[in-house]
């Protein structure tokens, strides 16, 4: 396995670049914009392929990297469905995996830092973003915080891992790198307390300053969203209604390009082809099945997502592989539920 800690010196940032090995996909866990170029540099000197980029939460210390990765690697973008961010391409939420090639992280639910604080376990490790710091917790007192709740998150879901378990946190302040459930456990300073009515007195008692950032950094990484008015523009977005009026036509061919499991939880368009994302480049390029398909029939192909992000960069990219017919639904099967849109579960 490929495991990188990369440091962000300026708001004391981890960000982990994860992959099952070189050549492969990887995935990235809060990245910093600042250092994007860096992160890019990495990848390609590990000759990675970055396919998730994901946050544990929305920060206020630092403007995330998310949309810069998503950008420039046209990246697949993933929040906790918690978050109020704009636009992710995939929320997920407790229990489900988040995979790539070669590796599965599993999402746990840890509110309390803030409400859409979320912890991603990987057999031997678990990154805890703001929720457990080596021998600190992340502060309760904004972004609807909920000390009550970080104590539930840290003691009912995460003290209870197996005490070998490394630690990864969001941020070291001190220059700890990594850390164990059971070290946390026996020296955390701000685990040492009789109850839970202790531990809120306790976080409630710290009177911290706002980070220095927090006024740019909020509103900034609640604008994730890419820019759609372009590919609109160009005429290669129809909206959830004029979508309805596509089902069951003979000239176009919805393609759904989102994950199984997304499938399976969300269903799906009727009729509608299955091309997931990852796999994009191959199915579009010439000789590709998608490139196959709108060149034999004529049909206009209308990629779908969860939410029109993945299928606004799968547009441009069929575009630009010489499928002039491409276009998109915005707000993707969101939006078209919204719009009344019938769907149906994936057949097994
Ligand atoms: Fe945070």
């Amino acid at each position: 396995m490929i495991f990188r800690q990369i440091f962000d010196s300026v708001s004391s940032t981890y960000t982990y670049l994860l992959a099952s090995r070189r050549g492969g996909e990887a995935l990235i866990i809060d990245p910093v914009l600042d250092k994007v170029d860096r992160y890019l540099q990495l990848l390609q000197e590990l000759d990675l392929k970055l396919v998730k980029a994901v946050d544990t939460h929305l920060h206020a210390d630092h403007i995330t990297g998310l949309g810069a990765l998503r950008d420039r690697t046209r990246c697949i973008t993933v929040m906790g469905e918690r978050s109020r961010v704009d636009v992710v391409s995939m929320r997920v939420t407790e229990g489900d995996p988040i995979e790539i090639e070669g590796l599965t992280l599993s999402v746990l639910y840890t509110p309390g830092h803030t409400d859409d604080s979320y912890s991603f376990l990987m057999a031997d490790r678990v990154f805890t973003g703001d929720t457990l710091l080596i021998r600190g917790t992340g502060r309760t007192d904004f972004q609807n915080g909920d000390a009550g709740a970080q104590y539930e998150s840290i003691f009912g879901k995460l003290l209870k891992l197996p005490d070998e378990t490394l630690v990864y946190p969001a941020h070291d302040y001190k220059g700890d790198t990594v850390s164990t459930i059971a070290e946390e456990r026996a020296f955390n300073p701000r685990l040492q307390v009789a109850s839970k009515q202790h531990y809120v007195e306790l976080m409630h008692g710290l009177n911290l300053p706002n980070p220095k950032l927090m006024d740019v950094a909020v509103p900034a990484n609640m604008r994730v969203g890419m820019s759609h008015e372009e590919i609109a523009r160009r005429g290669w977005a129809v909206g959830a209604a004029e979508a309805l009026q596509l089902l069951g036509r003979s000239d176009a061919t919805l393609v759904d390009l989102r994950e199984r499991r997304e499938r399976e939880k969300h269903g799906l368009i009727p009729g509608s082809l299955h091309a997931p994302y990852p796999d994009l480049a191959d199915n579009v390029r010439p000789g590709g099945m998608l490139h196959a398909l709108a060149s034999a029939t004529g049909k206009r192909l209308v990629f779908y997502c969860a939410f029109g992000e993945r299928s606004a960069m799968a547009v441009q990219a069929a575009q630009g592989a010489g499928i002039a017919a491409a276009c998109h639904i915005e707000g993707g099967i969101d939006a078209w539920k919204k719009a009344g849109g019938p769907t149906v579960a994936p057949s097994a």
